[in-house]
């Protein structure tokens, strides 16, 4: 397994736990010393278990296998274009051990096209694209349960692919080509983020009428073939703020909705920015409540409330404080609070995460401030 982040280690582990003989491959030493420890993602009693009970071999360079499984990251560059550098080193680092007939499984989310280049980097090899689908705060589950594709660069690859994860996995594996495979996994999180992009402009105009976008939502979707999603501020995480770019990547005008539902995104973390920066303008201290990218997990990757709680920071010094119980330790230049200080001192209240301890707050302990709750999650309390 090459890469041991939030996609490989889960794997590894569960690929150990089947009976596999699995090593580890992680670039970055610190991370090796750190799993080696049992310290790696704060959410992951169950993976902590397997790992004392199967414990994996970790190196820094791969070693000769049957079976090699590339998870390592896929990130955006600063023009939108995705970077495959990680998945190129990967390859290389394979070229010394690999020997004819070795299945190689490229896990990393990957633009149209990437398998089928991995597969002429590797001669000799059978390449198939496994695309992840797992969900940050319930990985393990959803490594075993989720169906998942796998995509051949040939047929006897997607099989191969086939065998392999129904050795240990749950979920229906559904063999196809690869490039099918690497698209379908980006339609995936283009989808999820045109609709919540609905939503959030749906936010926008019932803002602009002076009307509850929740309330106006609820009333749609009594329609029985009519289900909007629930607006929030902005999409976040690792995956749906950035896919749909790797889908529009060299598109051109063949790709409108997707660049839109993006632009979509930006115009609503303005708005719950500008709504907020308001209230300090007004002279008002605002606590923002929640940074990570979606309720009750510690991830602050692409989050928009962490962007928003940064902008109204950087433009109110001294009047705005972050409470987020996810963490120990705050982003540098955020100024921290408890929820009990924010709620006894605080003027407003900016909740931009539902984690569970702020969806237990009752209506009388907000009392008299005012608040701003771009996901709805106390307008029913
Ligand atoms: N995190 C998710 O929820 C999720 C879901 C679906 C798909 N994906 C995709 O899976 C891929 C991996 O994502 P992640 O979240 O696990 O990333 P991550 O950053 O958590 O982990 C990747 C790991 O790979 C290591 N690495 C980089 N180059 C390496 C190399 N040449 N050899 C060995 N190790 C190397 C890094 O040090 C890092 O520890 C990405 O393409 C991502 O888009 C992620």
């Amino acid at each position: 397994m090459l890469g041991l982040g939030y996609v490989g280690l889960p794997a590894a582990a569960l690929l150990a736990e089947a009976g596999h003989a699995v090593r580890g491959v992680e670039a970055d030493a610190s991370r090796r010393a750190a799993i080696a420890e049992g310290r790696f993602f704060a959410d992951d009693e169950g993976l902590r278990a397997i790992l004392r009970r199967v414990p994996l071999e970790l190196a820094a360079e791969p070693g000769p296998a049957e079976v090699h499984v590339i998870a390592v990251p896929t990130p955006l560059r600063e023009d939108r274009t995705p970077e495959l550098r990680f998945v190129q080193a990967a390859a290389e680092s394979l070229l010394a051990v690999l020997s004819p007939g070795d299945l190689v499984l490229l896990e990393s989310t990957v633009p149209v096209g990437a398998t089928a280049a991995l597969a002429a980097a590797l001669p000799g090899a059978e390449v198939a694209h496994a695309p992840e689908r797992v969900l940050p705060g319930n990985i393990l589950a959803e490594l075993r349960r989720n169906p998942r594709i796998v995509g051949g660069v040939t047929p006897r690859a997607a099989a191969r692919a086939r065998a392999f994860y129904e050795s240990f996995v749950e979920g229906e594996v559904t063999e196809t080509d690869a490039a099918s495979a690497e698209m379908a996994k980006l339609v995936e999180n283009s989808f999820r983020d045109v609709n919540i992009g609905f939503a959030n402009e749906v936010a926008l105009l019932a803002a602009r009428h002076g009307l509850d976008a929740h309330h106006v939502i609820g009333l749609a979707n009594r329609h029985p073939r009519v289900s909007v999603l629930r607006p929030g501020p902005g999409v976040g995480g690792h995956c749906i703020a950035l896919d749909p770019w790797f889908l529009a990547h060299g598109a051109g005008d063949a790709a409108r909705l997707i660049p839109a539902a993006r632009a979509v995104d930006a115009a609503t973390r303005a708005h719950w920015l500008e709504a907020a920066s308001a209230l300090c303008a007004a002279g008002m201290g605002v606590s923002c409540l929640g940074l990570a990218y979606k309720a009750d997990v510690a991830d602050l990757r692409e989050s928009p409330a962490l962007w928003i709680a940064g902008e109204l920071t950087r433009r109110h010094p001294g009047q705005v404080r972050c409470v987020e119980p996810m963490l120990e330790r705050l982003p540098d230049g955020l100024l921290a609070s408890t929820l009990d200080a924010a709620l006894a001192g605080a003027d407003a209240l900016l909740l931009l995460v539902d984690h569970a301890p702020f969806r237990a707050v009752p209506p009388e302990a907000r009392r008299g401030k005012v608040v701003l709750d771009p996901r709805g999650a106390w307008r029913d309390a």
